[in-house]
């Protein structure tokens, strides 16, 4: 997968992808992550990209020319091309959505900065606009460097079997169960009789029903749209008794 970045801060990208899982995926060939910097674009001697907006009111908007032309100017990758907005206008990023971009030939990430785009580059520039959530920060540099590290461990290959994103919170829709590491004991603090027995069959059952008992107290909402077992549903209807 390829994945250019728009901005006007490109050494905030250019660092933070240098480290971790996103590191060693362009390693390893599986990704390709290119910088552009906004300015080189600009069509004035100080190498602004913004500009007052039209009807008054304060704050700068980033001018359409230079990010038609930073997007016209990335050579277009074989296969399909997103050309993605971080807006927080934008769906939400989920796993599920992340799942469906690691699939994805090329992505273009525009971040925005000031009060945004010219809304002439979200009606015909862009194909997706992605939130990270529901507020609002400075700049789309931090969302983007969420999105390229939600995209990238799901690239396959990326992560080995021992890593796998598999077991991850919202992978089959409903939140991780806890885990434990050595030492057994600590200060009192035993791990679950169970995760020692080296019966397998035992712990995956112990593992589902805890992975459903975090979801029910933290997340309920899940519940209601994932594909649940017949065990999962009497297990579940345990936890409804005991409330
Ligand atoms: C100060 S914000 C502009 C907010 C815009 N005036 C609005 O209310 O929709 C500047 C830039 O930060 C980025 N940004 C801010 N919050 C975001 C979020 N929750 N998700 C994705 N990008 C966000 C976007 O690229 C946005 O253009």
């Amino acid at each position: 997968m390829r994945i250019d970045v728009i901005t006007i801060f490109p050494e905030m990208i250019a660092n933070a992808v240098e480290y971790s899982t996103v590191k060693r995926a362009q390693e390893n060939g599986l990704l390709e992550i290119v910088v552009h910097n906004l300015r080189d674009f600009a069509h004035n001697q100080h190498r602004s990209v913004d500009d007052y907006c039209y009807g008054g009111g304060a704050g700068m908007l980033m001018k359409p020319e230079p990010l038609f032309e930073a997007v016209k100017s990335i050579s277009s990758v074989v296969g399909d091309t997103k050309i993605i907005l971080l807006s927080p206008q934008g769906k939400l990023l989920t796993q599920d959505m992340a799942r469906r971009l690691s699939l994805v030939d090329h992505l273009i990430l525009i971040c925005g900065r000031y009060k945004g785009v010219d809304e002439r580059v979200r009606q015909n520039l862009i194909t997706d606009e992605i939130s990270i959530g529901d507020y609002v920060l400075s700049g789309g540099e931090i969302p983007a460097l969420a999105l390229i590290d939600a995209v990238s461990r799901l690239i396959p290959g990326v992560l080995g079997d021992y890593e796998s994103a598999q077991d991850d919170s919202f992978s089959e829709g409903i939140l991780d169960c806890p885990h434990y590491t050595r030492p057994a004991e600590y200060q009192g603090m035993r791990v679950p009789e169970v995760l020692l027995s080296g019966d397998h069959k035992r712990i995956r059952e112990w593992q589902r029903q805890q992975a459903l008992i975090c979801t029910y107290h933290k997340r309920p909402d899940l519940l209601r749209s994932v594909p649940l077992s017949e065990e999962d549903l009497e297990f579940l209807k345990t936890l409804k008794e005991g409330d």
